[in-house]
């Protein structure tokens, strides 16, 4: 017998005694996941020696025949060899897996870490929102206020001042200016939730005097809506903006907004859509859940009372 074969045998041999000795038989063969593998572990061994003593015994008999390529290096040649059938199917095969995997394989539909924060994200709003459903009052006034300190404090400051006109001041419903810019530009800020623009000042009639806002007036006005609805200005705001916010400017229901106190509703909206004016720009606030914009809502309501 040749001696290579000896030595498949001695190789086998031991590396399945190895196998035996690591495998832990107490607790082991007893269910499908462990068998198989001990299964696989055995037929890697028969398959490793097969094929190591297959290739040593071919470089032992094999001579070169077949087609010499042209080219030669200093007088080394090379045969001209067809590409093996079992290495083109698993190339091509390479390819198709690799597709597949692209494209419906794991990125797509699989466990992913982002998934799964995703998924236990979801748990918990569900179970925050549950538990906290029934609160209301002053306790969901507390409970905006931290939402408050947590997440706007940074733009519109501890007091909600909004940091010398960084933000919005929300002590108050809304600053001259605010007022000046919205009526000269108009507004369209899904304030009601949904796209409801405020025409510019070209759409604004005056119906006291029949003619277009002026700048005067406008001044006017917004130093009333800015002052609380007090002051100069009262008859413009009658004339041209009571239609649409209200004969005292607490707005109509998908009509206009509240310009004379915060809603918890308007603050919602804004937080729903972001806001874009006269001050700057405010991000929307897709990470708070509902009953967090609600609290938060009614946190900044209280405030200008
Ligand atoms: C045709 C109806 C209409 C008229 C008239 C009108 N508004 Fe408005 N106004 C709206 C709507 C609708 C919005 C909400 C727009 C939005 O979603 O951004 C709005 C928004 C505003 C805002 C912005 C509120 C905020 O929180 O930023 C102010 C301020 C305002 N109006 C003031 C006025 C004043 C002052 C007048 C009169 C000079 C006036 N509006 C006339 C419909 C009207
Ligand atoms: C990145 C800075 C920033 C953050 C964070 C921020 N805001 Fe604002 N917010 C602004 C700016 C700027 C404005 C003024 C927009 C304008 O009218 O020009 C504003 C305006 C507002 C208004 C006024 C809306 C109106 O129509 O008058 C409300 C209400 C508001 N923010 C609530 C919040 C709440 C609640 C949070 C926290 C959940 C928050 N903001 C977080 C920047 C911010």
């Amino acid at each position: 017998m040749n001696k290579i074969y000896l030595w498949g045998i001695i190789i086998t041999a031991a590396m399945l005694g190895f196998t035996y000795m690591s495998f832990d038989f107490k607790h082991g063969l007893s269910d499908i996941v462990n068998q198989l593998a001990v299964a696989g572990a055995i037929a890697l061994v028969l398959i490793t020696v097969f094929v190591v003593i297959k290739y040593v015994r071919q470089m032992q008999v094999d001579t070169a025949t077949g087609e010499l390529a042209d080219e030669n290096w200093d007088g080394i040649g090379e045969y001209k060899n067809e590409l093996p059938m079992g290495w083109s199917i698993m190339f091509l095969g390479t390819m198709v897996w690799g597709m597949w995997y692209f494209t419906i394989g794991y990125p797509v539909n699989a466990y992913s870490q982002i998934g799964e924060y995703n998924e236990d994200s979801k748990i918990l709003n569900d179970k925050f929102e549950a538990e906290h459903k029934s609160i209301s009052g002053e306790r969901l006034v507390e409970m905006g206020e931290s939402v408050f300190l947590a997440e706007c404090k940074v733009c519109h400051g501890i007091s909600a001042d909004g940091i010398n006109g960084m933000a919005a001041n929300l002590n108050v419903r809304i600053e001259a200016k605010s007022v000046k810019y919205a009526i000269e530009n108009g507004a369209n800020n899904h304030l009601l939730g949904t796209e409801m623009p405020m025409p510019d000042r070209n759409g604004l009639f005056n119906n006291n005097t029949g003619a277009l806002i002026t700048d005067a007036e406008i001044d006017a006005v917004a130093s009333y809506v800015a002052n609380g609805m007090t002051g100069a200005g009262a008859d413009v705001f009658a004339g041209t903006c009571a239609a649409c916010h209200g004969e005292d400017g607490k707005g109509m229901e998908f009509v206009a907004p509240s310009i004379a106190t915060f809603t918890p509703e308007l603050v919602v909206n804004v937080l729903n859509h972001g806001k874009k004016a006269a001050i700057g720009e405010m991000p929307k606030f897709d990470r708070l859940n509902a009953k967090q914009k609600e609290a938060v809502g009614a946190y900044i309501t209280s405030l200008s009372k």
